[in-house]
C-alpha cells in the first residue's frame, strides 16, 4: 500500500490526510505542534467541521498515524501556513521552506513533493527549487516538485474535497498524471494539469477576485447608506441584469486566504495592482465602519458601549475558525473605547479569547441592549425569539425580523 506523508495537520492537512486514509492509502500525518499531534493520537478532533469527525473515526480504523517527526518516504504533501510579511506584503516563506527542508533531509529517490499551501507566483522557482536542487546534488536523489493548491472552504470541506476541481502544476506532464491518480482516489471533479507558475498565480487570482468583488459590495453599502437607499434592494435589482452579479456586503473579510493572498500580488507587482490594493484596504476598513455605524445607533438611543454585544467571532457562518475575523479585527483595535467595552459571544467558540467574552447566550443577552450581528450562524436564527427586546444591527442581512433592526 502506498504511503502518503502529509506535513502540516491544520484546516487543510488534516481533512486531506483523512481523505487519503479512507481511500486506499496509508497516511503518516506530521505536525510540529506536539499538543495537536497528541490530541490527534488520542482520538480528539482539533476543529469543528461538518463530516470531519465521521471521516476521522473511519480513518482511525484504517492505516493512519500522527507524529511530530518526518519519516523517509516518496510522497509528501505540504500544507503549512503561508502568511505575508506586513511590511513588504510579500509571502513569508519561513514555514514552507522549513517544511520542504525537513522533507529533503529524509526523502527517497524519485520523491513526489506536492505543495498544497497557497504560494505567491514564482515562489517555487525563487525559494523552493534552489533548496531542492541543493539536496538533489548533495544526496544524489531526484525530486518531482509540484503545486496543487487547495480550494476547500471551512464549513463544507469534506464535500468540497470530493467535488471541487483541482489544479495540478508540474514541470512534466507524466508527473502530473501520477499525481492525478493520487487525488482521483477521492476527488470526483475535473483536474487540470498545467505549469507550476500558472498553478501558483491561478490560486492567488481566485481569492483576489473574491476579495475585489466583496470590496465593491462593501463600498456600495457605504454609498447607499450616505444616499439613504437600501443597498440590498440595489443589489437585488442590479443582479437581475443578465451580466451583473454583485456580492453581499459584510463587516469585513477574515480567514487564512482572502485577507492574505491578494497581498502577495500587491507585494510582488506594486505598480500593477492599485485596484487590488484598494480593495484590500476597503475590506480592512469595514470593521471600523461597523464601529462607526453602531456608534450612531448607540448615540441615538443613549446606550453605552458596555451594553453592546458582538454576536459571532468566527470569520464564516457555522464554523469555529476565527483567524483574522472582522470581530477579531475590531477587538484588537488598541486604544478604542468601543473595542474595550463591547461584549462578545459566539456559540462555536469555547476558548476564552477576550475579557468580555460570554459562553452562555442568555447571559450575553441579559447584559446587552444592542446586538451586532457579525456572523450569520444558524444558531441566531434558531434563537431569534430571544432578540425581541433588543436593538439589532445586522451586518450579514440574515433573515431575522424585528421592528428594531438596522442594516448596512
Ligand atoms: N484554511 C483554509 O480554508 C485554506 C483554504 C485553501 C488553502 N489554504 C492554504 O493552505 C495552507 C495551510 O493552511 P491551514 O489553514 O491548514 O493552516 P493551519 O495553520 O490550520 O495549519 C498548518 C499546520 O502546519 C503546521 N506546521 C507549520 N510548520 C510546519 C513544519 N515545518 N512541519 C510540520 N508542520 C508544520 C502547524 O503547526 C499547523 O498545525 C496555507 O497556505 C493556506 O493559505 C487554506
Amino acid at each position: 500500500m502506498k504511503v502518503i506523508n502529509v506535513i502540516g495537520l491544520g484546516y487543510i492537512g488534516l481533512p486531506t490526510s483523512l481523505m487519503f486514509a479512507t481511500h486506499g492509502y496509508r497516511v503518516r500525518g506530521v505536525d510540529i505542534n506536539e499538543k495537536l499531534v497528541e490530541l490527534l493520537k488520542s482520538g480528539g478532533a482539533t476543529f469543528e467541521e461538518k463530516g470531519l469527525l465521521d471521516l476521522y473515526k473511519k480513518a482511525l480504523t484504517k492505516k493512519i498515524s500522527f507524529a511530530t517527526e518526518i519519516q523517509s518516504g516518496d510522497t509528501y504533501i505540504i500544507a503549512v501556513p503561508t502568511p505575508y510579511d506586513e511590511e513588504s506584503k510579500k509571502i513569508d516563506t519561513k514555514y514552507i521552506k522549513a517544511a520542504v527542508e525537513s522533507v529533503l533531509k529524509v526523502c527517497q529517490n524519485n520523491t513526489f513533493l506536492i505543495i498544497e499551501s497557497t504560494i505567491s507566483p514564482g515562489t517555487i522557482d525563487k525559494h523552493i527549487r534552489p533548496l531542492v536542487s541543493e539536496y538533489e546534488k548533495k544526496r544524489k536523489i531526484r525530486i518531482h516538485i509540484s503545486h496543487c493548491p487547495e480550494r476547500i472552504i471551512p464549513g463544507n470541506m469534506v464535500y468540497e474535497l470530493v467535488h471541487n476541481s483541482r489544479t495540478i502544476g508540474v514541470d512534466r506532464i507524466e508527473v502530473g498524471e501520477e499525481i492525478k491518480i493520487l487525488y482521483k482516489s477521492f476527488c470526483q471533479a475535473e483536474m487540470v494539469i498545467t505549469s507550476i507558475k500558472v498553478a501558483e498565480i491561478t490560486k492567488v487570482v481566485e481569492n483576489t477576485f473574491r476579495d475585489v468583488n466583496i470590496a465593491f459590495a462593501n463600498e456600495l453599502a457605504q454609498i447607499a447608506h450616505s444616499a439613504e437607499i437600501d443597498v440590498y434592494e440595489i443589489i437585488k435589482i442590479a443582479n437581475m441584469h443578465p451580466r451583473v452579479k454583485i456580492l453581499q456586503p459584510g463587516p469585513g473579510v477574515g480567514g487564512h486566504c482572502l485577507p492574505v493572498d491578494p497581498w502577495f500580488l500587491v507585494g510582488d507587482f506594486p505598480n500593477q495592482t492599485p485596484l487590488i490594493k484598494q480593495a484590500r484596504l476597503v475590506n480592512d476598513s469595514m470593521p471600523s465602519y461597523v464601529i462607526e455605524r453602531v456608534t450612531e445607533i448607540a448615540f441615538k438611543f443613549d446606550i453605552p458601549f458596555s451594553r453592546i454585544g458582538l454576536y459571532g467571532i468566527s470569520y464564516k457562518e457555522n464554523v469555529d475558525d476565527y483567524r483574522q475575523s472582522p470581530t477579531l479585527q475590531i477587538l484588537n483595535l488598541k486604544n478604542n473605547s468601543f473595542a474595550r467595552d463591547v461584549k462578545v459571544f459566539d456559540p462555536f467558540i469555547q476558548k476564552n479569547l477576550f475579557q468580555n467574552q460570554y459562553f452562555d447566550f442568555q447571559n450575553f443577552l441579559d447584559d446587552i441592549d444592542i446586538i451586532v450581528v457579525m456572523q450569520a450562524h444558524n444558531h441566531l436564527l434558531e434563537n431569534q425569539d430571544s432578540l425581541k427586546e433588543k436593538i439589532i444591527f445586522d451586518t450579514k442581512a440574515t433573515l431575522i425580523k424585528s421592528e428594531n433592526i438596522y442594516h448596512f
